[in-house]
């Protein structure tokens, strides 16, 4: 970070943040899976870390939260690492959708009947089907492994409360699976593939974990305090496409024009940016605008964005 940059942060980002925590009473936090509507309206925090492991954070970064879609970003760049691109998109598209996170509308519409990319549920059900692994239990266990390993903390755990509430609500993403299998594009039973699924969305972070996740993002799957190299350069290429054409939902071409960052949000209220070469980002506030992202999470990074001149575009 440079001095510059960093002082202007440390002074002014409590400030920024509060303004934007005005923002969280135009949105509520997600009902549908009912553990999640357990949060509180009013949180947000944030955690920026960059290449020398300096940090600077501000309101309740601190607070556990579940990565939910965040972590879709990190078993796409797994299933990569484990079969390559070619068995990798013979599956799943690459392409948004301008639908909900959750429709199935366009699977049936559209041949071949593949999800349009890895990011909207259908797609990464079948994202976490493509898991290495003899079974749903080991398939989690190499995900649970490798996530601990790039937000650099062993404790990284599911949140078993809302895993299991999840299981039980989950009907919406069981009939996208269903469908799924009909088509033959998932092999294994749907209930192994969908525990594979809800476990990988519960596993609880805090924005430092988020930041450090996406610091490895930022520094093309390298460590940058270590120097180990934990992601294929190509990898991290697809990944942060994917973020900037479908990481805020059908929110991701407003989000490019006001921000201009890859990042990928969660219905928890997380969200995770980027700043090539840069920075690493993790921001939390769960109340949610109409699109399922954190709406002064997103008003946030939009003012960081603006005030430091970090968009890509
Ligand atoms: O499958 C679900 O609905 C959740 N586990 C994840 C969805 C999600 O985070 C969408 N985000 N905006």
């Amino acid at each position: 970070m440079s001095m510059e940059q960093m002082q202007k942060l440390k002074k002014k980002l409590p400030e920024w943040l509060e303004t934007s925590r005005l923002r969280t009473g135009q949105g509520d936090v997600a009902a549908y899976i009912p553990e999640l509507a357990k949060a509180s309206r009013d949180t947000l925090g944030i955690h920026i870390a960059d290449s020398q492991g300096q940090t600077v954070s501000a309101g309740d970064c601190g607070l556990p939260f579940t990565m939910q879609s965040i972590s879709k970003v990190f078993t796409l760049i797994l299933a990569l690492m484990d079969h390559g691109e070619e068995a990798v998109f013979y599956n799943v598209g690459k392409e948004p959708t301008g639908d909900d996170f959750n429709s199935m509308i366009k699977l049936e519409l559209v041949e071949p009947g593949i999800p349009f990319n890895p990011l909207i549920n259908a797609g990464a059900i079948t994202v976490s089907s493509l898991i290495a692994g003899d079974s749903p239990e080991e398939k989690s266990e190499r995900i649970l492994q490798f996530f601990r390993k790039l937000a650099g903390n062993d404790r990284l755990d599911y949140n078993m409360d809302v895993y299991h509430s999840e299981l039980e609500t989950g009907d919406l993403n069981r009939s996208l699976a269903y469908f799924l299998k009909q088509n033959g594009v998932l092999k294994d039973p749907v209930e192994d593939v969908l525990s594979v699924y809800f476990r990988h969305c519960s596993i609880e972070v805090d924005c430092s974990d988020l930041s450090r996740m996406a610091l490895v993002l930022a520094f093309d799957g390298v460590d940058p305090q270590s120097g180990e190299k934990l992601i294929p350069r190509r990898y991290i290429q697809i990944a942060k496409t994917f973020m900037v054409t479908c990481g805020m939902y059908n929110a991701s071409g407003e989000f490019a024009i006001d921000v201009g960052l890859p990042a990928k949000s969660g219905v928890s209220g997380g969200i995770m940016a980027l700043v090539p070469g840069q920075y690493g980002i993790g921001v939390v506030g769960p109340s949610l605008n109409s699109k399922g992202n954190s709406i002064a999470g997103v008003h946030l990074l939009e003012r960081l964005s603006k005030e430091f001149d970090w968009s890509l575009f």
